[in-house]
């Protein structure tokens, strides 16, 4: 009886705590938090100084007792905890305007296809050690797929391509489960980083993390464009030490990026050679859906879909389809609670 008067008042949240981005969903208001997972910390005290986009501002820009670090690293969370600190912080922020005696909320949260035991269950201490009562774990493609609107509990193959920040998941869905996919360590970082090896080999610039995100953002593409796309990308000239100004072109872009997109293409290809007949011609007639921050770059969808001979729509929103996700599975419980993830506990395993 108290439980279920609380349970009315607890604001249950669903969580996508994602390399590149943490977004928090609440139960009956929607999106409200979708920062970047990058935290400042006072090295001298060890104390927080910011946290979101408070912090990436800071990036590349600090005194030597301050540091602006990524807690999660390909998915995964790889410092723990600046990761609790940092999801205590997001939740915080949430019951900060709310009633002082809320109780402590479930949080559904999305992890990776590939994660190991003990990445898990590291997830679920994070988050409970930031003040969750209850943590409900789904896979990121189903959260995605859940968000996207497919029709997962039916027996017909949906497919999902989740491309991040630092995880690529390719998932063909049915009845509830994963039943073919690929999880790999390659996405929107990698890009990055992709841009800042070319730029130094082939102009002798070296540029910071957030120039090299900003110039793909800006002028990022798969597929040639009827017109030149041009930027000029400022960096250190690795010469002189001084600063450097140069001309990048979106074809430059696309050169840069070219492998780590083809070993994406190769691994959607596999999947779908993985994959039951029956459902692969569901998938023909369907076709697969993009989500995550990478969907945005531009002729994606075009590239995926002459490669695979699969149609290719990349859903709205790309970015919150995950939180949007766990958010339909609070408000559903009763009925998609068979596809969430035994909880690490009831697996012996502690
Ligand atoms: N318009 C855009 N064009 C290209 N890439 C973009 C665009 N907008 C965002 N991105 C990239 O998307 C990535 C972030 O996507 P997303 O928020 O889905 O990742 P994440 O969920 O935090 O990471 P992961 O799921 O891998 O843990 C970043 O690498 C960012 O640079
Ligand atoms: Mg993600």
């Amino acid at each position: 009886m108290f439980k279920k008067f609380f349970e009315h008042f607890s604001k249950d949240m669903g969580i996508d705590l994602g390399t590149a981005n943490v977004l928090v969903y609440v139960k009956d208001q929607g999106i409200v938090i979708n920062e970047p997972s990058v935290v400042a910390i006072n090295t001298r005290n060890e104390k927080i100084v910011a946290v979101g986009d408070d912090a990436k501002i800071m990036l590349g820009k600090t005194p030597a007792h301050i540091i602006v670090t990524r807690p999660l690293v390909d998915g995964v969370i790889s410092d723990f905890e600046v990761t609790e600190k940092m999801v205590k912080h997001f939740i915080n922020k949430v019951h900060r305007e709310s009633f002082t005696f809320m109780p402590r909320p479930r949080v559904v949260v999305a992890i990776p296809l590939d994660v190991t035991e003990v990445e898990r269950k590291a997830v679920e201490d994070a988050i409970r050690g930031a003040g969750a009562s209850e943590v409900l774990l789904i896979e990121e493609p189903l959260a995605a797929a859940i968000g996207a609107g497919l029709p997962i509990q039916q027996a017909t193959g949906s497919m999902i391509v989740d491309i991040g920040g630092g995880t690529t998941e390719i998932a063909v869905i049915s009845l509830g489960g994963v039943v073919s996919w690929k999880s790999l360590k390659l996405a929107g970082d990698k890009f990055n980083e992709a841009i800042i090896q070319y730029a130094r080999d082939k102009f002798n610039i070296l540029l910071g993390e957030r120039t090299a995100e900003n110039i793909k953002i800006q002028i990022g593409s798969v597929l040639p464009n009827e017109k030149t796309i041009e930027t000029t990308m400022r960096g250190r000239d690795l010469l002189s030490g001084l600063p450097k100004e140069v001309k990048i072109t979106d074809a430059n872009i696309r050169e840069a990026i070219a492998k780590p997109i083809k070993l994406i293409v190769d691994n959607i290809k596999s999947t779908i050679e993985n994959t039951p007949p029956e459902l692969v011609a569901d998938l023909y007639e369907k076709g697969m859906i993009l989500t995550g921050g990478g969907a945005l770059l531009a002729g994606i969808d075009t590239l995926i879909s002459q490669e695979s001979k699969i149609p290719v729509a990349i859903t709205d929103e790309p970015l919150t389809a995950v939180v949007r996700g766990t958010g339909k599975v609070l408000d559903d419980l009763e009925n998609l609670k068979e596809i969430l993830l035994p909880s690490t506990k009831d697996s012996g395993y502690n």
